[in-house]
C-alpha cells in the first residue's frame, strides 16, 4: 500500500533535481548528436563506451539510430547534409563514402595529428580526399566464412576452400540433417538483397573467380568477362537449393538471424557476428569457427571486400569542438580496445592486434589482420562521386541475375554499357 504513495512523491522531486543538474552544467556541457546504423548490438555497445567520454568531458552523447542498411543510411545522410542540417554533429560513415561526402565534413588532420600515425596508413588514406582527412577510423571490416564445427565433423566434411567444395558441403549437410528432422536447416546464408551489401558479396564472388574488381583501380570498366559470369551463375545456383529463396532480401541481420538460431551450416558475414554468435544466450555459442571465404581454386585466391566505419564531423554542427573530441575518442586505443572486446569489431590501431586481452576474448581479431590487410576495396576511389550509382547499377544487375531476370551474360553486358555511359570521358 505504501509503495505507490512513495513513488508519487518521489517523481516530482527527482524531476526537479535532474533539472537543477542540467541548468548547473549547461553553461559548459554540450549534447553531441551522433548518428549511426543499428546493426546487431551496436547502439548498446556505443552507449556503454561513450560513458567514459561523457565522464571525462561532462558532455553527453545522444545516439540517433538509423536503419541497419548502409544504403538507406547514405540516402538519409545525403538529404540531411544537402539541407545543411545542424542537429547532427557526428556522422558514422561507411569506408566507401569519403569521396562523395567530403565537402560536408570538417578537416580532421590537425585534431588527429597525434593519433593518425598509430592507425593503419591505408585506412587513414581511404578517408583522405584531396589532402583533407574527412573522417577518423572507428573500426575496419573484412568478412568471414562462418561454419558449424559440430555439423561438419558429424558429417565428415572438411572446411571448404573452393566455392565448389562449399556448395557440395552445404548440400550434403543440409540433406542429411533434414533427413534427421531438421527441416528448417539451410546450407548457406549471405546477403542477397538489392543494396550495398550485395555489391560486397558479389565483388567477392567475381574477384575470387579471377574476374577483376568491377572497375579497376585505374578506372577502367572490367565487369563484363567470363569469370564474372561464371561467378554469378554459381551464386544463382545456390538460391532455393542451399540458400533459402528469401536470401534475395537478406541483409547482414537476416543472415545472422538464420545462422544464430542454428539454422544454417555456413554464413558469410562480418566479424560483429562472431561476438554475437558467442554471446551467453546464443544457441550456436562455441559451436562455430571462421575461415577465409572460398576461391574458385586453381590460381585464384580468396577475396574479402574491405569494409569499415569512421566518424565524421559535420560542417553544419554548432558543437564542433565537442564533436571533434568525440570523433577523436572513437579513434583512440581506449575506445577501440573496448569496442573490440565487446563487439569483435576489427580495430584500426596497429598495436591492438598484439593485445593479449583482445586475442583471448575475440580470437578472430588477430587472425583477421592479414585478411583485412589484403581485402579488396570497392571501386569508390577511382569512381569518386559516381560510386553510389556505380554500385547500385552493379547490385541491380546481380540481383536481376540471381532472381532469374536475364542471364549473367546478358545482365553484365548491359551493365558494362551502362557504366561506360556513366563514365563518359572520365570518372
Ligand atoms: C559492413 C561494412 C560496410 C559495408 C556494409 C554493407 O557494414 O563495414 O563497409 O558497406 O557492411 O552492407
Amino acid at each position: 500500500m505504501s509503495t505507490p504513495r512513495t513513488r508519487r512523491l518521489a517523481r516530482p522531486l527527482l524531476a526537479a533535481a535532474s533539472l537543477l543538474a542540467l541548468v548547473a552544467t549547461s553553461a559548459q556541457a554540450a549534447q553531441v548528436n551522433f548518428v549511426t546504423g543499428a546493426t546487431g548490438n551496436a547502439i548498446n555497445v556505443f552507449k556503454e563506451i561513450f560513458k567514459d567520454w561523457e565522464a571525462a568531458t561532462g558532455n553527453t552523447v545522444n545516439i540517433v539510430p538509423m536503419p541497419s542498411s548502409t544504403t538507406d543510411q547514405f540516402a538519409q545522410y545525403r538529404l540531411w547534409l544537402a539541407a545543411q542540417n545542424s542537429d547532427i554533429d557526428v556522422y558514422m560513415v561507411d569506408v566507401i563514402w569519403a569521396p562523395q561526402l567530403a565537402d560536408n565534413f570538417v578537416d580532421l588532420t590537425e585534431a588527429a595529428k597525434d593519433i593518425a600515425p598509430t592507425h593503419f596508413p591505408s585506412i587513414i588514406e581511404s578517408q583522405t580526399v584531396d589532402g583533407k582527412l574527412v573522417a577518423l577510423p572507428i573500426f575496419t571490416d573484412a568478412p568471414a566464412l562462418y561454419y558449424r564445427k559440430d555439423l561438419l565433423e558429424k558429417h565428415g566434411v572438411e572446411v571448404p576452400k573452393t566455392w565448389e567444395e562449399l556448395t557440395a558441403a552445404a548440400q550434403k549437410v543440409q540433406d542429411a540433417e533434414r533427413a534427421e528432422g531438421k527441416k528448417d536447416l539451410w546450407g548457406y546464408v549471405w546477403q542477397g538483397a538489392a543494396y550495398e551489401g550485395l555489391t560486397c558479396n558479389a565483388l567477392e564472388w567475381v574477384k575470387s573467380n579471377g574476374g577483376g574488381q568491377i572497375i579497376q583501380p585505374d578506372g577502367s570498366i572490367s565487369i563484363y568477362n567470363d569469370a564474372a559470369e561464371k561467378a554469378l551463375d554459381t551464386a544463382k545456383g545456390w538460391v532455393g537449393t542451399i540458400s533459402p529463396p528469401g536470401v534475395l532480401s537478406y541483409m547482414e541481420e537476416e543472415a545472422r538471424g538464420v545462422w544464430q538460431t542454428g539454422n544454417a551450416v555456413f554464413m558469410r558475414n562480418w566479424p560483429y557476428a562472431y561476438a554475437l554468435g558467442n554471446s551467453a544466450d546464443s544457441p550456436v555459442k562455441d559451436l562455430f569457427d571462421v575461415a577465409p571465404l572460398p576461391s574458385a581454386g586453381g590460381d585464384t585466391t580468396s577475396a574479402a571486400t574491405l569494409g569499415g566505419w569512421n566518424a565524421a564531423v559535420s560542417r553544419f554542427s554548432p558543437n564542433q569542438e565537442e564533436a571533434i573530441s568525440l570523433a577523436t575518442f572513437m579513434a583512440s586505443p581506449e575506445f577501440q580496445k573496448k569496442h573490440a572486446l565487446m563487439a569483435a569489431n576489427l580495430p584500426t590501431i596497429v598495436s591492438l592486434y598484439d593485445d593479449p586481452e583482445i586475442a583471448a576474448a575475440q580470437p578472430i581479431i588477430p587472425r583477421w589482420k592479414e585478411i583485412f590487410l589484403n581485402a579488396v576495396p570497392r571501386p569508390s576511389a577511382p569512381t569518386k562521386v559516381a560510386y553510389n550509382e556505380v554500385s547500385s547499377k552493379f547490385w541491380t544487375a546481380v540481383h536481376q541475375t540471381l532472381s532469374g531476370n536475364g542471364s549473367a551474360a546478358e545482365n553484365l553486358e548491359l551493365l558494362e554499357v551502362d557504366l561506360d555511359e556513366l563514365k563518359g570521358t572520365g570518372w
